[in-house]
């Protein structure tokens, strides 16, 4: 029987079961996709962690993962554009990692083929998320932006699309990532206490924009240094959203699937690279949250639901 991760009570990630499910059937309008890889995301552990249950209460038995690639493995009526076979990336809230999601033509996109599956399962998850986070701060040809945890899987995507639109980057990090970032164009600065002066000594004209992605005083850093709140964004703090109206946008204001298709043709065109810190079995899951919870590493983690030399392409 196909499998899926599920789990029946909030807890730490040894509340995650590989459970017995049935295999789903394509309803009109909607698609059923044979997963290959799916993402981890470090927002995924708070959901079953119970930590944002009044945000985002669990329906128990509940899901995990939300980005994915995948094979099309059955199409409802009146389905266009899919046929069984494609190669495929998308979104399902927390449904992805399973042997099969079901989900509508608006949470798919096509996976070209020299794209990596392992690439391809965070396009929608955080590809999305670091063009929203860029876009929301419009960096500009000669401008100097600054990227939060850049070796980090949004940050590593947002400081290359920052860069895509002619900025200089400095990206924050540990110095083991610090070879990482300048393979990719970045200025490396390590993050922590005195980072204020360290971005100051690497950018003496000043800084033009901040792309926060890890929160923990980050908005205060660049609102030291003299950004405008308007070319602020961060994805991990809420008090500094309400505190100075920075941005906040993110997946949400990226769920699309041309702007998936555009990423996934950009990182197979070699525009952006997508880092993979570790893939796991399926049968890994616990471990891989332990490893995403660290918060350290650079790249993505990702579950390889069918094994390289069982995939089709
Ligand atoms: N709302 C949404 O749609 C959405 C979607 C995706 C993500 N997010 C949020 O965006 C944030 C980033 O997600 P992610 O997947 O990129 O996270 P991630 O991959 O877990 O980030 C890990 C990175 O954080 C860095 N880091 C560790 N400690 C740090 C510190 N004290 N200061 C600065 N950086 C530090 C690490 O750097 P080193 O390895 O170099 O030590 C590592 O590269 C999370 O809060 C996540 O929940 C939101």
């Amino acid at each position: 029987m196909p499998k899926a991760v599920k789990f029946w009570n909030y807890g730490g990630p040894e509340v995650l079961q590989l459970a017995e499910v049935e295999r789903p059937h394509a309803a009109p309008g909607k698609v059923v996709v044979e997963v290959v890889t799916a993402a981890l995301n470090p927002g995924e552990i708070g959901i079953r962690e119970g930590r944002f249950h009044a945000m985002w209460p669990a329906t128990f038995p509940e899901g995990q993962g939300n980005d994915f690639a995948g094979y099309v493995a059955e199409v409802g009526e009146g389905v266009e554009g899919f046929v069984i076979g494609d190669p495929v990336l998308g979104f399902a809230p927390r449904a992805a990692q399973a042997n099969f999601v079901v989900v509508g033509t608006d949470a798919l996109a096509p996976k070209p083929a020299a794209l990596s599956w392992e690439g391809a399962a965070t396009i929608a998850g955080v590809g999305a998320t670091a063009w929203a986070a860029v876009e929301a701060v419009r960096p500009g040809s000669g401008e100097t932006v600054v990227v939060s945890a850049a070796a980090g899987g949004v940050g590593v995507i947002a400081a290359q699309l920052a860069r895509l639109r002619g900025a200089r980057v400095i990206g924050t990090a540990g110095e083991k990532n610090f070879p990482l970032l300048r393979s990719l164009g970045v200025t490396p600065v390590q993050y922590g206490a005195g980072l204020a002066d360290r971005i100051g000594a690497a950018a003496p004209s000043g800084i033009d924009a901040y792309i926060d992605t890890f929160g923990a005083g980050n908005v205060e850093v660049a609102i030291g240094l003299g950004v405008e709140p308007d070319r602020i964004n961060t994805l991990a703090d809420g008090a500094a959203i309400r505190k100075y109206g920075v941005h906040s946008d993110a997946q949400e204001e990226a769920a699309s699937p041309a702007l998936w298709a555009a990423l996934a043709t950009m990182a197979a065109e070699g525009k952006i690279a997508i880092p993979i810190a570790q893939v796991y079995p399926l049968e890994e899951v616990r471990q891989a949250y332990r490893d995403v919870a660290t918060r350290h590493g650079g790249g993505k983690r990702v579950l390889s639901i069918i094994a390289p030399g069982e995939r089709r392409e």
